[in-house]
C-alpha cells in the first residue's frame, strides 16, 4: 500500500475537519499517535478490500467509532484513491462524537458514510456489512463487535482492543495466581487470554486468524490486532480451537463476553459449554 501521505492538502483538510488538526492544518500535538494507529491499521483495511469484489459496494463497519477519524481517512483512501464503490456505518454510543462526525461528514461532501448514536449490542443493520472493525473499542465492545462480524458473517473482522476489565476482574483460582499477583502482569495476562479466547472463538467459527503487533508498542502498549477471515479455518484447526477454549475457560475459570453476545445473536451453535 502507497501509505497516506499526512502532509498533502487533501489529508491535511480532512484531518482540519474531524479534529485531527486546527484549520490552518497544524496537527494536534496530543493526536500524533493517533495518525499511525489509523494509517497502519488502514493497510489491512485495504489489503481486505482488495480481496473483495469489485462489482458491487462494500459495506464497512466501524464499531465504538468515537470521531470515526479511521473510518474517514479510511473513505477518502478507498474513494479517491483507489477508486472504490464503498459505504460507512459508524457506531457509538457517545452522542456528541456522531453529531460532531455527521458534521465533518457534511463538510467534506462524504455523503456514503452514516453514524449511529447506540450501544453497538441494539443496533440492527439493514446492510450486511462485509468488513467490522474497531480501534481502540473499551472492554466488552470489542466483543460486541466480533460478535456483530460474526453474526452479520462478515468476510473479515479486525480488532484493535482496548482495557480488558472484565476479563481481569473474573479470571480465578487459576494456576498464574504467583505471576498475577502482580497488578502490571495481571493486566498483561488478562489482555493476552481476552485477545486468545476472542481468537479461538472466531476460529471455532471459522474464520482464521492472525494476530500481531500492528504499531510498535512505542506508539501504544494496546497495539494487538485480530484479524479474521471468514471461511478459511480448516475444520481440524476449529476443533483444536474448540478443545484449546475449553482448557483456557477452565484453567482461568472465565470466558469473555463474546460468548454471551454470540448466544443473543443465536449464533453460538458450535460453541461446546
Ligand atoms: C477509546 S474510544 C475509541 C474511539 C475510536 N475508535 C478511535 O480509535 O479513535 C472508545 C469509544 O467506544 C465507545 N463505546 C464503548 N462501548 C460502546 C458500546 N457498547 N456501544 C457503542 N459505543 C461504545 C465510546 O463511546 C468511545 O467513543
Amino acid at each position: 500500500m502507497n501509505r497516506i501521505d499526512i502532509n498533502s492538502e487533501e489529508i491535511k483538510s480532512i484531518f482540519a475537519s474531524i479534529g485531527l488538526s486546527n484549520k490552518e492544518g497544524i496537527n494536534y500535538k496530543q493526536r500524533l499517535k493517533k495518525h499511525r494507529q489509523i494509517t497502519d491499521f488502514l493497510v489491512h483495511i485495504e489489503k481486505a478490500v482488495k480481496k473483495l469484489s469489485q462489482k458491487r459496494t462494500l459495506v464497512l463497519l466501524d464499531c465504538a467509532s468515537g470521531k470515526s477519524y479511521l473510518s474517514f481517512i479510511a473513505n477518502y483512501y478507498l474513494t479517491n484513491v483507489l477508486e472504490r464503490k464503498v459505504e460507512f456505518i459508524c457506531i457509538d454510543y457517545n452522542n456528541h462524537v456522531m453529531e460532531q462526525s455527521e458534521i465533518a461528514a457534511k463538510n467534506l461532501g462524504f455523503n456514503n458514510m452514516s453514524f449511529i448514536c447506540d450501544d453497538i449490542f441494539n443496533v440492527r443493520l439493514t446492510q450486511c456489512p462485509d468488513i467490522v472493525y474497531s480501534l481502540h473499542a473499551c472492554n466488552m465492545a470489542t466483543d460486541m463487535t466480533i460478535a456483530k462480524g460474526i453474526a452479520e458473517q462478515a468476510k473479515y473482522i479486525m480488532t484493535v482492543s482496548c482495557c480488558q476489565h472484565f476479563i481481569r476482574s473474573n479470571m480465578k483460582k487459576h494456576p498464574l495466581r504467583s505471576i498475577t499477583k502482580f497488578g502490571v502482569y495481571k493486566e498483561r495476562i488478562a489482555d493476552m487470554l481476552s485477545d486468545t479466547m476472542r481468537s479461538l472463538i472466531l476460529e471455532i467459527e471459522g474464520y482464521e486468524i492472525d494476530l500481531f503487533d500492528y504499531v510498535p508498542a512505542s506508539e501504544t502498549p494496546k497495539n494487538v490486532m485480530i484479524r479474521a477471515k471468514k471461511g478459511s479455518c480448516h475444520e481440524k484447526r476449529s476443533q483444536q480451537a474448540q478443545n484449546e477454549y475449553k482448557k483456557l475457560k477452565e484453567m482461568f475459570n472465565v470466558e469473555p463476553k463474546l460468548i454471551k453476545y454470540l448466544s443473543y445473536a443465536q449464533v453460538d451453535k458450535n460453541i461446546q459449554r
